[in-house]
């Protein structure tokens, strides 16, 4: 498979989780490289759900190395309680999960700070999963952050703590919310370092030994290009680079190792949280939740949900590189007459074939549509691309074309067979 960065190529929740499951069939090592416990991504296999957050969909292969690398925030009793809950599910973890020594933290004062600048923001906020998501990354790039080494040597832990408590206690009285106790923090996180210890290893230096044994691996990207801090619908973003460039900084693997990307993008287009989305339509909307989907993985809210915009994900292949493209949930559109497609904005006599970087723009853009007949025929247990229906693979080779990227994987419901390869 050679080494593979999969991004999501809209905002975020295109069914990565389960493309990841399908790829890791070939894949060595799967690595996370940025983000948190923000990520829902939602595996199935049979009838068995499961739901990770922090840990790569890779785990849920027996074979598959697991790698949370440096540019992941970790918050370590989010994670210990996922590691418990896949062992309660029989899923194996000693020997296969790999955390990164300079990961950096989330802490108590990071869940509290984003639910607090949230509330403080009103009708403009961003609609976090309030993960202390932001607030962590902030304090990395303020070089006040704890990292995973850190946490597990004791004798450094605790005063650092100390100090970090101290400051953050001062902000949240200026909010007016109650101060954290050191020593409650102290002894979760502890307890909980105790438990990751294992873990713990130089990630960087472990993938550049497993790329010169030829290993295949898997970059699992977070979220989706438009949540990316740099590229996204700023400042209705996430706090992390979820393009592909992350998943070098991310991992310390270099450019020049990475073979192929790989975007993931539903067949319509959905987010969760607030900011501009071009194409959202109710009728689309309300036939998704009708049928039970289309609820968020992390937090259960209802996803907006709007046509494909294929602005978008041409803008996406443009940041990410990409080369092949998965389409997941093509299942959904099965009982529509009409397919709409974005293939420009227009704002008043002005077209753009981009994503304008003027947020004030981008709310005042217009679609220009073109139509697709739909199949109006149920996908779910199609398994070839020659047993699709006609109208669906033109629709498929359409927004292929729109997005300029190739066609590789088409998804047609959740499971891992649910899969059909070109
Ligand atoms: P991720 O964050 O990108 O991994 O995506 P999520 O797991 O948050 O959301 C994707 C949802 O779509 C999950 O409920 C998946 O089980 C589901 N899913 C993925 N691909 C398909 C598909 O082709 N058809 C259907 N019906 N569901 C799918
Ligand atoms: P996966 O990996 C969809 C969104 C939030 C919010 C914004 C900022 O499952 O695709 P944050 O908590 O990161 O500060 O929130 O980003 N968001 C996601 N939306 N899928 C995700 O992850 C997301 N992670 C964050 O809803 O709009
Ligand atoms: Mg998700």
């Amino acid at each position: 498979m050679a080494n593979t960065i999969l991004v999501g190529a809209q905002w975020g929740d295109e069914g990565k989780g389960k493309i990841i499951d399908v790829l890791t069939e070939s894949a060595d090592i799967v690595v996370r490289t940025q983000g948190g416990n923000n990520a829902g991504h939602t595996v199935y296999i049979g009838k068995q759900k499961y739901v990770l957050h922090l840990i790569p969909s890779g785990i849920l292969r027996p074979d598959t190395q697991c790698v949370i690398g440096n540019g992941v925030v970790i918050d370590p009793i989010g994670l210990v309680g996922e590691i418990d809950g896949l062992l309660k599910m029989g899923v194996k973890v000693n020997g296969n999960l790999f955390i990164s020594e300079t990961a950096h933290l989330v802490l108590p004062y990071h869940r509290e700070l984003d639910a607090q600048r949230e509330n403080l923001k009103g009708k403009n906020k961003i609609g976090t999963t309030k993960r202390g998501i932001g607030p962590a990354y902030g304090d990395k790039a303020a070089r006040v952050g704890i990292r995973v080494i850190d946490l597990i040597n004791p004798a450094r832990f605790e005063p650092v703590l100390k100090a970090r408590i101290k400051e953050n206690n001062e902000v949240l009285k200026a909010f007016g919310a109650k101060p954290l106790s050191f020593k409650k923090v102290l002894a979760d996180y502890r307890a909980a370092g105790d438990r990751l210890q294992p873990f713990v290893t130089n990630t960087v230096v472990m993938l550049d030994q497993a790329c010169r044994r030829g290993a295949d691996i898997l970059f699992e990207g977070a979220q989706g290009t438009f949540l990316d801090l740099d590229h996204g619908t700023y400042p209705y973003v996430t706090s992390s680079n979820t393009t592909a460039g992350g998943a070098c900084t991310g991992s310390g693997v270099a450019p020049n190792r990475m073979d192929c990307v790989v975007g993931v993008m539903k067949a319509y287009t959905t987010r969760v949280g607030e900011g501009p989305l071009p194409t959202e339509n109710a009728e689309i909307s309300d036939l998704l939740h009708g049928m039970g989907r289309e609820f968020g993985a992390t937090t259960g809210r209802a996803r907006r949900c709007g046509w494909f915009d294929s602005v978008a994900t041409r803008h996406a292949t443009m940041v990410n590189g990409i080369d092949q493209m998965a389409v997941t949930n093509v299942d959904g559109l099965d009982t529509l007459e009409t397919i709409k497609v974005c293939i420009g904005y227009r704002v008043g006599d002005t077209k753009y074939d981009y994503i304008p970087n003027d947020i004030e723009v981008l709310v005042q853009c217009e679609p220009i549509w073109a139509e697709f007949p739909g199949w109006r025929t149920p996908t779910q247990d199609v398994r070839s691309w020659k047993k699709l229906p006609v109208k669906a693979r033109s629709y498929l080779n359409a927004i292929a074309e729109l997005s300029g990227a190739e066609l590789a994987i088409v998804s047609v419901g959740p499971a891992r067979e649910e899969t059909i390869l070109l």
